[in-house]
């Protein structure tokens, strides 16, 4: 299978992400604060380095800031919903994923202001609309750092210094960017840093995470276990026990730690140089198809590896069901995003989304282009 389907999770892993999995599964993946004995202890020292291997990545001093998540949804959650309360503002955009809007429309009918920016038909927002919409209310600013439908990379620094000079929290789903862009929480004024660990990151399924920075008071998500404070009935108000009851995914954060050594190792602008010559080969080739249509930028500047196109009139579910018979992994359709398919008037059918991975080829997009070929033919 060539594989093609990176924004939604990246494959294949380096091979110390699979073998930490297992060696976890095998020797340690005991409850890690739990208990005093050496499988526990064990289990808790890789959480630990886990947490600082994220901390070095983001520029997060604190460890104990980074709260481990299921996935960056459960983070979004965890995020906006405790800090907005009913009479309060938010603002985001429509490039969102549903993982903001859907938590968004739910505090709406709760009470609370949301107001939705615009973007332009290459998916970026305008600041002067950004600080137009802010009120004395404004909370929130909630921002896709990279759209899963266009790519499109939104300047953090501008948005962060915009929300800093105004007293209002910044808060940033990197899901599509995490492992790729570089990303600092003190340089951008990020509050709240939402990902998952199974796409950029390249650990396993069912990891993802929050930063929350000092000051930032979010309200209690999840009460239950946490090993700490075990007498008392009330939830710790601690990070990240606060937000991390019951038994963590020790053998996922094993991989998800392994993942970040092997992006740390090999250096970010080395994965995102190289996922840019895959994305600018790409469109190159793309470009030269009179059938294919391609939606927001044109090139591999200011954008990460995620491709949407159409071919003539085809159904793009049609369009990824034939490729996945020639071997081809993509997603098609809306990739929950509703929103942004009225800018770029693809509500009928939604998109083919193409999402390269650093362990792509060239020869990979080769044969993927042969195919469109073919099917732009018949
Ligand atoms: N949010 C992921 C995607 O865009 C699942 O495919």
């Amino acid at each position: 299978m060539i594989y093609l389907d990176n924004a939604a999770t990246s494959f294949p892993k380096p091979s110390n992400v699979y073998y930490e999995v297992l060696n976890c599964m095998k020797n340690y993946a005991a409850n890690p604060g739990r208990s005093s004995h050496d499988m526990s202890l064990k289990a808790s020292k890789k959480i630990a380095e886990a947490r600082g291997e994220i901390g070095s990545l983001f520029n997060i001093d604190n460890p104990f800031n980074i709260v481990f998540t299921v996935n960056a949804t459960e983070a979004i959650n965890i995020a906006i919903k405790g800090i907005i309360n009913k009479g309060d503002h938010v603002i985001s955009t429509v490039i969102e994923h549903n993982s903001v809007l859907r938590p968004l429309n739910y505090l709406e009918n709760q009470g609370a202001e949301v107001s939705l920016i615009n973007v332009d038909e290459y998916g970026f927002i305008k600041l002067e609309e950004l600080k137009s919409k802010i009120k004395q209310n404004t909370k929130l600013i909630v921002i896709n750092h990279g759209s899963n439908v266009l790519g499109t990379v939104q300047n953090l620094d501008e948005i962060g210094s915009i929300a800093k000079e105004k007293g209002i929290v910044f808060m940033v789903d990197a899901s599509q960017t995490a492992g790729v862009f570089d990303i600092d929480v003190k340089k951008s004024n990020i509050g709240l840093l939402a990902f998952p660990g199974h796409k950029g990151l390249l650990g396993p399924q069912g990891t993802g995470a929050l930063y929350i920075q000092d000051g930032i008071d979010l309200k209690e998500f999840i009460s239950g276990g946490t090993g700490s404070n075990s007498s008392e009935m009330v939830q710790p108000n601690f990070l990240p026990d606060k937000f991390e009851s019951g038994t963590l995914n020790t053998p996922g954060i094993a991989g998800l730690c392994e993942g970040i050594k092997f992006i740390r190792k090999t250096g970010i602008s080395n994965i995102k140089k190289q996922e840019e010559n895959l994305t600018e080969y790409l469109l190159q080739e793309l470009k030269k198809l009179t059938t294919v249509k391609i939606y927001g930028l044109m090139d591999s500047k200011n954008r990460s590896s995620v491709v949407s196109i159409n071919i003539g009139n085809m159904d793009s579910a049609k369009v990824g069901y034939i490729l996945n018979k020639n071997g081809i992994a993509v997603r098609t359709g809306f990739h929950c995003a509703p929103l942004i398919h009225k800018v770029i008037g693809t509500e009928k059918f939604g998109t083919v989304r193409i999402s390269l991975g650093y362990f792509n080829t060239f020869d990979d997009i080769e044969k993927l282009i042969d195919a469109i070929k073919y099917l732009g033919n018949n």
